[in-house]
């Protein structure tokens, strides 16, 4: 676990986080200039994600006062053996906590937990029209190594999609 500051505090999600994030998750989708997601699912899609979670993987909360205001999750990108050492991140910040920090901290954690869990690179797809999320990762290290034109179909509009990776060391 790690802390950004003495209220920030970063740890791994709880089956009793499930309610918070599903409600986080709607606040990001319903803006609809982050994410090509279409809905956060339920409570309980939440809580199935939680329990059916890889052992390789890593599910972090940014947590303040109690209340969740980021997290962050890595999934191995792929079962096949010669890809096992590419974990995919995705992240998802509270408006009211955007540029505070919570990302950075979010990121300082997940990056210890996906080394332990033997990834060797981490890959974020991130729409092109993201430009908040693009910094974001290139804040990270993360580097462009294409982009995926009309990958996604959001609202009836093809939207490009940049595909990032950054080698954890
Ligand atoms: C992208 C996102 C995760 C960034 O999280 P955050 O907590 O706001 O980021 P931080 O405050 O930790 O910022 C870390 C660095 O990222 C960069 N950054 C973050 N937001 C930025 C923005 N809007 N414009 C420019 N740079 C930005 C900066 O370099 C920043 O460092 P600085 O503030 O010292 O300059 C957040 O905006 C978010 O969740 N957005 C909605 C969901 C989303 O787009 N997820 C990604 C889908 S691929």
């Amino acid at each position: 676990m790690s802390t950004c500051d003495s209220k920030l505090l970063v740890r791994p999600v709880e089956i009793r986080d499930a309610e918070s994030i599903t409600v986080l998750l709607e606040e990001v989708i319903s803006d609809g200039r982050f994410t090509i997601m279409e809905s956060a699912g339920t409570v309980d899609d939440q809580i199935s994600f939680i329990r059916g979670l890889p052992v390789r993987s890593s599910y972090v909360a940014a947590v303040s006062e109690s209340r969740i205001l980021g997290i962050q999750d890595v999934l191995p990108f792929s079962e096949e053996p010669a890809l096992l050492h590419v974990g995919e991140i995705s992240t998802f910040v509270a408006a009211r906590a955007h540029r505070s920090g919570v990302g950075r901290a979010l990121a300082a954690e997940t990056f210890e937990r996906a080394k332990a869990c033997g990834f060797r690179k981490l890959r974020a797809n991130i729409r092109k029209d993201n430009k908040a999320a693009l910094a974001y990762y290139r804040s990270l290290g993360f580097e462009t190594v294409g982009v995926a034109r009309e990958h996604a179909r959001v609202d009836g509009k093809y939207l490009d999609e940049v595909i990032t990776e950054c080698f954890l060391r």
